[in-house]
Parts: C-alpha cells; sequence; structure tokens
C-alpha cells in the first residue's frame, strides 16, 4: 500500500463520472441518497474512482481487500480524515471518533474498557429495565407508533446510564428530552464535511443558529451530568480506584498523575458516546424491524425461539437468555449485510500511497464503501436473499462462500467500533421484547420504505403497527 517507486497512474487519470467547470459532481449530488448514487458509480466505474465537490477530490474505494488494508493499516498509515476532526472540534466535541495520534489512544483506551463485556454483564440488569420501559411504552402507545423517536429514546437511555450512571429515562418523559438536541447535530455534521467550502464560517443560516443553540444546550447537560459524577466520587472516594462507568473512569485519569484529560476532552467524548450509540444502533434496530415486517416466515422463527428462551417473561431477564437467541443474532447480522448504517467510512492517507495501481498523495480524502461487498456474489452465496441462517454455523452449507471480512458494518483493525458489544446487547433485548409481546406488521397506507443519509443511514417513511399477542403485562 505504501509508495514503491514503480510507475503508477495520479488522481487525474481516475475514472469517475463527468463534471462541470468549478462545480465538478456538486450540481449531479443529492446528499441524502449520496451512499447510493456512490454505489451506482462503482458499478459503472469499478472498484476505484474519483469525484469532485466544488475544489475537493475524493477518491471512492469499494475494492474488499483494499478497504480492509486501510482500515486495518490505522493509525500509521491512515486516519479519519482532517476535515473531520476540524468540523467536529469547532462543534465543540472531537473526542474519541475524530481524534488521531496520542490523544486518541489515550481516550480510546478508556472508552473501550468503559464498554468492554465485563462491564455490560453488570450493566445488564439495568438494560432490562430501560426495555420493559420501552415495551410499557408500546403497550400504551396509539398506533402506529413513532418507531425511530422511541428507538432513540431507548438507546439515549441505554447509553448515559451504562457509560455516565445517569438514569435520564427518557421513555417515561413526555416533555423535552435531550433526543431533541441531539437529533440536530448528524445532519449537520454530515452537511458540513460534505460542504465543497465552510459556509458556515461567515454566513450561518437557519440550521446553523439552531445546531449553535442545540450544542449549547447540549453542552449544559452534559456539565450538569459532570459536575453530578463529580459530587458522587468526592462522596464515594474509592470510584477513583475502582470507577464503574465511562465517566468516572475519564475523572479518575484526569486527576491520576500519569493520564491528562483536559475538560474539554471529557465532554467531547460524553458526546461522541451519547451521539455514537444514539442513531447507529436504533437506525440498526428500525431497519430490523423493516425485515420483520417483510418476512413474516422469520418473525415467526424468532417469536418461536424468543418463546422457547423467555419462557413467560416478557423481557430477558439475563445475560444467559440473550446468549441463547442465535437466530435473533443472526437475524441482525444479516439485517446490516443489507443495511449498514455507516455505509461510508471516511479515511485519509498520511502519506503518498498506491491503491490499485494509482498514486494518492498524502491527505487525498477517501471514501470506502460498505454495502457493495457485503451484498455481492463474489463473497457471499445468494446474496441478494436475506436469509439470517447463513450466519448460523450449523446451517450454513458448509462449502457456501461466506466471507466475513466483506462484511464490516462495525468497521475494521484498530478504530473497529468499540460499541459493538453493546449494540448487539440492545439490538437482541429489544427484537426479543418486540417479538415476545407483540405481532409486527406495517401500516396500512404505509408508503415504501427508502433510505435517507445524515451522517448515520435511517429508514424514511417507517410506519409499523403493533399488535398485542397476549393483554399487556408490565
Ligand atoms: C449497530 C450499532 C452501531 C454501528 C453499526 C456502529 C458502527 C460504527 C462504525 C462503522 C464505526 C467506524 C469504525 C471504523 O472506522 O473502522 C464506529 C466507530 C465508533 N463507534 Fe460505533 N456503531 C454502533 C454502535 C455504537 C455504540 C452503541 C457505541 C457506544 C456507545 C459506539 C461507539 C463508537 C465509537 C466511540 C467509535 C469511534 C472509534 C474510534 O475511532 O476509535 N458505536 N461505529
Amino acid at each position: 500500500m505504501k509508495m514503491t517507486g514503480n510507475t503508477h497512474h495520479g488522481l487525474p487519470t481516475l475514472p469517475g463520472p463527468r463534471g462541470l467547470p468549478v462545480l465538478g459532481n456538486l450540481h449531479q449530488l443529492d446528499f441524502p441518497r449520496l451512499h447510493q448514487q456512490l454505489e451506482g458509480w462503482a458499478s459503472e466505474f469499478g472498484p476505484i474512482y474519483r469525484i469532485r465537490i466544488g475544489p475537493r477530490t475524493r477518491v471512492v474505494i469499494s475494492d474488499c481487500d483494499t478497504i480492509s488494508t486501510m482500515l486495518r493499516e490505522r493509525p500509521d498509515t491512515y486516519r479519519r480524515p482532517r476535515l473531520t476532526e476540524a468540523v467536529m472540534e469547532e462543534m465543540g466535541f472531537n473526542g474519541v471518533f475524530s481524534r488521531d495520534g496520542d490523544a486518541w489512544q489515550r481516550q480510546r483506551r478508556v472508552v473501550t474498557q468503559a464498554l468492554n463485556p465485563a462491564h455490560l454483564a453488570r450493566f445488564y440488569p439495568a438494560m432490562r429495565v430501560t426495555t420493559e420501559r420501552l415495551l410499557g411504552r408500546w403497550c400504551d402507545n396509539r398506533e402506529p407508533i413513532d418507531l425511530c423517536r422511541d428507538l432513540m429514546r431507548y438507546t439515549v437511555d441505554v447509553t448515559a446510564h451504562l457509560a455516565f450512571g445517569i438514569d435520564v429515562n427518557t421513555l417515561q418523559t413526555d416533555g423535552p428530552v435531550v433526543q431533541q438536541h441531539l437529533d440536530k447535530v448528524f445532519p449537520m455534521l454530515f452537511r458540513r464535511v460534505v460542504a465543497p467550502f465552510p459556509y458556515w464560517r461567515w454566513i450561518r443560516t437557519r440550521a446553523d443558529r439552531d445546531l449553535d443553540a442545540a450544542l449549547a444546550e447540549i453542552h449544559r447537560i452534559v456539565a450538569d451530568m459532570t459536575r453530578a459524577c463529580r459530587t458522587r466520587m468526592r462522596r464515594e472516594p474509592s470510584l477513583f480506584e475502582q470507577p464503574s462507568n465511562f465517566l468516572e473512569a475519564i475523572i479518575a485519569a484526569q486527576s491520576a498523575e500519569q493520564v491528562e484529560f483536559s475538560d474539554d476532552e471529557i465532554y467531547a467524548n460524553v458526546i461522541t458516546l451519547l451521539l455514537a450509540g444514539e442513531d447507529t444502533t436504533a437506525n440498526t434496530l428500525a431497519w430490523a424491524i423493516t425485515f420483520l415486517v417483510a418476512h413474516p416466515a422469520l418473525q415467526a422463527r424468532i417469536r418461536d425461539e424468543v418463546d422457547a428462551v423467555l419462557g413467560t417473561a416478557s423481557v430477558a431477564p439475563d445475560l444467559a437468555a440473550i446468549r441463547q437467541l442465535e437466530f435473533v443474532e443472526a437475524f441482525a447480522l444479516e439485517t446490516m449485510r443489507f443495511k449498514p448504517v455507516a455505509p461510508i467510512i471516511a479515511l485519509e492517507p498520511k502519506e503518498d500511497v498506491e491503491l490499485l495501481g494509482y498514486r494518492l498523495p498524502m491527505g487525498t480524502p477517501i471514501i470506502a464503501l460498505t454495502r457493495p461487498n457485503a451484498v455481492s456474489e463474489d463473497h457471499f452465496d445468494a446474496a441478494a436473499s436475506f436469509d439470517p441462517s447463513r450466519w448460523l454455523a450449523h446451517e450454513k452449507p458448509p462449502a457456501a462462500l461466506h466471507n466475513p471480512r466483506a462484511h464490516i458494518p462495525f468497521g475494521a483493525g484498530p478504530r473497529f467500533c468499540p460499541g459493538r458489544g453493546l449494540a448487539m446487547l440492545e439490538i437482541k433485548a429489544v427484537l426479543a421484547m418486540l417479538c415476545r409481546n407483540f405481532d409486527v406488521a406495517m401500516a396500512g397506507n404505509a408508503p415504501q420504505v427508502g433510505e435517507r443519509l445524515s451522517f448515520t443511514m435511517q429508514p424514511e417513511n417507517l410506519s409499523v403497527t403493533l399488535t398485542p399477542r397476549a393483554p399487556c403485562a408490565i
């Protein structure tokens, strides 16, 4: 991947859609569908091509091995784009997602520890309570329900409780909740990282002003959380030695001599975790529900598994039960093969590199597409069919083509998603609760569900009805 000195073609010789002078391909791009356009051009122009957004050229890569190598050659040869870091810095949350170098390494250690399996195991009883609250909300709800909104409340409640030790309980709150502010952040982040120039530094649109207000409010909420945590730790100094969550761990590290975290870094990572854990998991769940609705036979199979494992309980009682839900897990993996909520991973080489016969100078913005390989016959047999059993060792035909490296919904390599374990736990807990208690169907007259990209890929026009299988008992 590094330069060898052989003859290679440069950036201008890359194929790609024809653009206009100055604008490049800007006029052709429909940003909420950007991922689909890039996937379409990959079929036309091949595994490496370029697009231009105003003055910025980006290289789009869909080759499986090249993506895998780039992701694994972090942090030495590749990093997240400096542009992403600059935009997040301006928004005030340049944390573990966007940082590079020593700062990333320090932050990554604390974040990974806080999300490790031992912590998740201790946390499960609290998560069960949150799952029961979601059940309660759906039992009480008028139909059709606002599924995405409820799932976001669930994921924020879970993340805040696990990572910061705070039961925000937005699921049982009617008034304004923190999500209303968080919801403003990803769309604006996306808008700014794809913008042809940093217009917001000169002109502040209504959306930019709304973002400022949302960020100010989030800052206030996080400052309150941090203050409450510091007070708790002063009362219980043993928490400095044995922190029980991420916020305590980073505050303890701030006061330890060998590791330094500034207040800004603490804030940046609290909001990073809230954002990284919210839309991703909630949208993956929402996508899984679209497949439940589209495949009644698979919904019935999940229900059989869940009924057998949960018995009379309406929510998975413990981790042992969650572990037995192997078909539910396979269903989630298959969902992500078709609907990766991160269909794009942006990268940048830290030195000149050669990729697929082209020479890319240091700093060239690269977009890696995560879906084309996951749905390709080159990597999976019967790639176009939604078949969760391909993920079950005892059901998959032994000779079946099945390349896990082509399925990277959580990324890969040293910057692989540290929240994968938590996300899978939430997804399994919610799908089990849903199928144990309800029949799920598309709401009458619901339009076709579409894909909309605003940093993560979410379902558009999703409207379902939940019919209780028995009188709700919660
Ligand atoms: C289904 C749910 C989720 C999906 C599909 C997902 C996907 C991803 C992807 C694709 C990346 C980039 C990986 C890479 O560059 O190789 C990432 C990074 C990250 N995710 Fe997740 N994620 C999910 C849930 C979560 C949760 C629940 C949390 C924590 C509460 C979380 C925290 C993070 C963090 C902190 C990073 C940055 C890691 C780094 O740069 O070192 N994610 N995630």
